[in-house]
């Protein structure tokens, strides 16, 4: 008999799943204290990674000085990236808040080490990205460890790498992948922000399932499922 989860249980991972959120503001002055910090370190590490190979690092950080020079790189590189984009979008997003560096406790830097227990990887042969997707799967456990213990999470990816590796002192080969603000919040928003405020809708379950080919959205082996997403109920 394998080790099933409770019907509590179940309830308790959906609700992590759905009620995750990427967090921006409402920050919180409370710490995070060593032994919750420790709990979400402990459930990243514990994520998949290719070959085993747990190409991950986490750099704790809480120097302001640190701080300071990276919420200027999101800075220069947010108005870089709004040259990209037209009016009236461009406007739209320079508005946006999109990280929370100086006011949340604790930033994380998540970095890939493709040198760990290599240079032979079990089943990184020929798809050398598997380690940098491995590092994600740990993000990923992470994030729902952090919400579960009502820790905000917002990812910051408007940043320069070079930056990062100056300021975290990364040695030349590893990659700096996430760089992550946490802290107690005061509210988890029940959609992404990105949604709220008109920017993305949500795709439907329809949008993104295909059956046996790229783009195949009828196929009659599949009927029964294909007309439960169709009805798109609501599972959040
Ligand atoms: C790889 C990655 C990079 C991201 N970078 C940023 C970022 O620079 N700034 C930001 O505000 N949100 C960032 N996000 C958060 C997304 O905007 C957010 O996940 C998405 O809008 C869906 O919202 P939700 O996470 O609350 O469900 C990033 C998310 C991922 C997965």
């Amino acid at each position: 008999m394998i080790d099933g989860f409770t019907e509590e249980e179940k309830r308790g991972f959906y609700k992590a799943i759905y009620s995750r959120r990427d967090v921006r503001s409402h920050f919180t002055l409370k710490p995070i204290e060593d032994d919750i910090l420790l709990k979400i370190l402990h459930a990243a590490h514990h994520a998949p990674s290719v070959g085993f190979s747990q190409p991950w690092n986490f750099i704790l950080i809480r120097d302001i000085e640190t701080k300071k020079k990276i919420k200027e790189s999101f800075e220069d590189e947010k108005n870089r990236s709004s040259q990209l984009v037209e009016e009236p979008k461009k406007s739209k997003y320079l508005s946006f808040k999109l990280e929370g560096i100086l006011e949340s406790p604790v930033n994380l830097c998540v970095t890939y080490d493709p040198t760990k227990f290599g240079p032979f990887v079990i089943g990184r042969s020929r798809i050398p990205e598997a380690g940098l997707y491995s590092v994600c799967c740990a993000i990923q456990n992470l994030w729902l460890s952090a919400r579960t213990e009502g820790v905000g999470l917002g990812w910051v990816s408007i940043l320069s790498n070079e930056t990062l590796k100056e300021s975290l002192s990364l040695p030349e080969h590893v990659i700096p992948v996430a760089y992550l603000c946490l802290g107690y919040v005061d509210d988890f928003a029940e959609k992404p922000d990105l949604e709220t405020i008109g920017w993305l809708p949500r795709l439907s379950l329809r949008d993104v399932v295909y059956f046996e080919k790229w783009n195949d959205k009828e196929n009659e082996d599949w009927n029964s499922i294909q007309d439960m997403i169709k009805d798109n109920l609501d599972y959040a």
